[in-house]
């Protein structure tokens, strides 16, 4: 049977994890899907719906209004919201202070995990999130746990916003990540945590380089089936 390779990457907010599945999709010329994005746009539809989050009969309507769609330029994924470029907003505070709350929600998450299996069904590709390798895909064949320290992801992710000019200071950053951190972990539908299998990757002290090294000697034995 000739199976398409999966890589899951899954790990708390804010760890680089797209980094490196973008890294590792343009080295071996697999496909990237952001999973996270996905999350971000449903949110994005309902704060500009102003959805009812305590209304499931409404967000279950909702869902069905909204198409996602991903173009892949250069290795950088973007995402359309019912065929509007939203890569850019997705990205922005509000999104950011909601999104963790809406992920939870259940017909949220099966409407996204249904799309997920779908896309990873023919392609090789590498996707990154918090359940890839637990609930969307827990036979792919190599899954990473990403984890670092707080307080460096949220200078990582600070710098990151200030180059785009975004104002927001360093600890409403640290507080975003510490609060989605532990929504994440601690929500009832498929909560972030690491699958048996999957190997753990702290980049606290890693370079990019050094973590996508880490990253490709885990496929190497199965690069010859590609
Ligand atoms: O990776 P990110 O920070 O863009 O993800 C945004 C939010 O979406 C995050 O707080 C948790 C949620 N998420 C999820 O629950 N499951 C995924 N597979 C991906 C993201």
């Amino acid at each position: 049977m000739n199976k398409n390779i999966v890589v899951a990457i899954d790990g708390y907010s804010s760890c680089g994890k797209s980094t490196l599945a973008k890294a590792l999709a343009k080295k071996l010329h697999f496909i990237y899907i952001d999973s996270g994005a996905m999350y971000r746009a449903v949110t994005l539809y309902f704060l500009r719906n102003q959805t009812d989050l305590n209304n499931h009969d409404l967000i279950i309507d909702a869902l069905e209004h909204i198409d996602l769609n991903f173009h892949s330029r250069d290795y950088q994924s973007h995402i359309l919201l019912n065929g509007e470029e939203v890569s850019e907003e997705i990205r922005q505070m509000p999104v950011s202070d909601n999104v963790s709350k809406i992920a939870s929600i259940k017909e949220v998450r099966q409407a996204m995990v249904k799309q997920q299996q779908k896309m990873g069904k023919t392609k090789n590709m590498v996707m990154d999130g918090r359940d890839i390798g637990t609930v969307v895909f827990p036979d792919a064949q190599v899954k990473l746990f990403m984890t670092a320290d707080p307080k460096i992801r949220a200078e990582r992710r600070f710098k990151e916003l200030s180059e785009k000019g975004e104002e927001v200071s360093l600890e409403e950053i640290f507080e975003n990540i510490a609060r989605r951190d532990y929504i994440d972990t601690t929500r009832e539908e498929s909560p972030l945590v690491r699958a048996k299998d999957a190997i753990i990757l702290d980049n606290t002290n890693l370079s990019e380089e050094e973590q996508l090294a880490f990253a490709m000697e885990q496929l190497t034995p199965f690069l010859d089936k590609i």
